[in-house]
């Protein structure tokens, strides 16, 4: 079993720090937040991931899991230092490693001979060179570290089971030994090991979240179209994914991807493709398509407004980018609804994971903590996320709480014809 130091207690760090203490390795997970790393070593996990507390529970009590504020301290025993931090999207569209550089330039004195740097944050062909280089500016003997990418494939909300049961582990390394000893930490993992060189590795993610975004982009234009000529996509959907080449997976039509991973890796990826003098166009029309999305989404809710926004009470259920995170970021929910506000509604939300933290995100936006309570003399309710409770809400309720019962279901989750039995004008997504 191995030393390993996880840097960054995020979505991706703390899930790599608990899973790693579970299958055996002994790890530090290190944050600049002192407030977070304070509460994990009590037990408390302030994101919302199955799972995540009983084994950040199970490594604390075992000894296999400690937590340190900065990561200059986590490094100096470590063999493996994962690297976790935030990759945003930069001005120019291109993956902003600054979190990464401070991190490098944090830790190359404190790192020990023959340790490991282990990239996985998702960072741009060139990131392994990259932080080489940083290290050589402040390590002068830099061949007694390697550093290899590992890039993470999991999703929110189901991320522990995610990286204990991955579809595929992939390792880039421009040295196979190195390569060697990172599938090492994995070993008890059932999942094929993919070894590449590191820019391949670098590449898979991109080119991984790219296409899941262009899929989702796709299914989005052919529903779009199914409204334009009277078909359902609901059906068109279920007749193309029965196909074992397409496959039902990313193939619900709705508001448009968010999130913290794909809006800002197409970014990434568009940006590569520009440095490298390929004009990647299939891309770009699912930026693009993606966008109008959401502004589509607007202009339904206007429609069932009765054509203008100005002054009409909205009420809008659901802000996480997807149901089962308690993640607000890039989320279409908060795009749609800032823009509906942007046009004059007054809206008020319910989202069971967010709370009060989206009312700060977008001005004028009031939350609630029932979802009852939102719809109240709305003229307009639209479901923005998938939440499984929406499907099983009291709609005679909702019928006569709403000043005018009319209803977006974004996501394509209600039974279009038991509300319109129950009186509700209803609109879904290409169908
Ligand atoms: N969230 C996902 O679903 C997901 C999936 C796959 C890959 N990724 C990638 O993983 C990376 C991390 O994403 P995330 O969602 O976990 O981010 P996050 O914002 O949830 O977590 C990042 C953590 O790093 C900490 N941090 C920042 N600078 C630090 C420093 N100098 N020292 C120590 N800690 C520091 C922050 O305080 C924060 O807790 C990104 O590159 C992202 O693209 C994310």
């Amino acid at each position: 079993m191995s030393r390993v130091a996880v840097i960054g207690a995020g979505y991706v760090g703390l899930t790599t720090a608990a899973c790693l203490a579970h299958l055996g390795h002994d790890v530090v997970c290190a944050d600049i937040d002192e407030r977070r790393v304070a509460e994990l070593r009590k037990g408390e996990v302030s994101i919302l991931e199955d799972g995540l507390p009983e084994l950040v529970a199970e490594g604390l009590q075992a000894r296999r899991l400690r937590f340190i504020v900065g990561a200059a301290a986590a490094a100096p025993e470590a063999e493996f230092v994962f690297l976790c931090v935030p990759t945003p999207q930069g001005d120019d569209g291109a993956a902003d490693l600054s979190f990464v550089e401070d991190v490098v330039r944090e830790i190359a004195a404190a790192l020990r001979a023959g340790s490991v740097i282990v990239n996985k944050s998702t960072m741009p062909v060139g990131s392994t060179r990259l932080v080489r280089r940083r290290l050589a500016e402040h390590r002068p003997h830099l061949d007694d570290i390697k550093v290899a990418s590992n890039p993470e494939f999991l999703r929110e909300g189901t991320a522990v089971h995610d990286f204990l049961n991955p579809a595929r582990v992939v390792i880039g390394c421009d040295d196979a030994g190195t390569a060697v000893r990172v599938s090492d930490l994995y070993r008890t993992v059932n999942a094929p090991i993919l070894v590449t060189d590191a820019a391949s590795a670098e590449m898979i993610k991109y080119a991984s979240n790219a296409f899941l975004a262009t899929k989702i982009s796709f299914v989005n234009a052919i529903a779009n179209l199914c409204e334009a000529v009277d078909a359902d996509v609901r059906d068109v959907t279920l007749g193309m994914g029965y196909d074992p080449r397409i496959g039902f997976e990313f193939l619900n039509p709705g508001p448009g991807y968010g999130g913290s991973c794909f809006p800002k890796d197409t970014a990434a990826l568009l940006h590569t493709a520009f440095r490298a003098g390929y004009s990647f166009s299939l891309l770009q029309g699912a930026v693009d398509v993606n966008r109008r999305q959401h502004e589509r989404m607007v202009e339904k809710v206007s429609m069932l407004a009765g054509g203008q926004l100005e002054g009409v009470q909205v009420a809008a259920w659901g802000l996480t980018f997807k149901a089962d995170t308690d993640d607000l970021r890039d989320s279409p929910a908060i795009a749609i609804v800032r823009r509906l506000i942007e046009q004059g509604a007054r809206v008020r939300a319910y989202d069971p994971a967010a709370g009060e933290r989206a009312a700060a995100l977008v001005d004028g936006l009031e939350v609630v903590i029932d979802p009852y309570d939102a719809v109240r003399e709305a003229r307009v309710l639209a479901l923005l996320t998938e939440w499984d409770e929406f499907r099983w809400a009291d709609f005679e309720r909702v019928h006569d709480l709403m000043e005018v019962p009319a209803l977006l279901d974004a996501r394509n989750l209600l039974d279009p014809v038991a509300l319109r039995r129950r009186g509700f004008t209803y609109h879904g997504v290409g169908r």
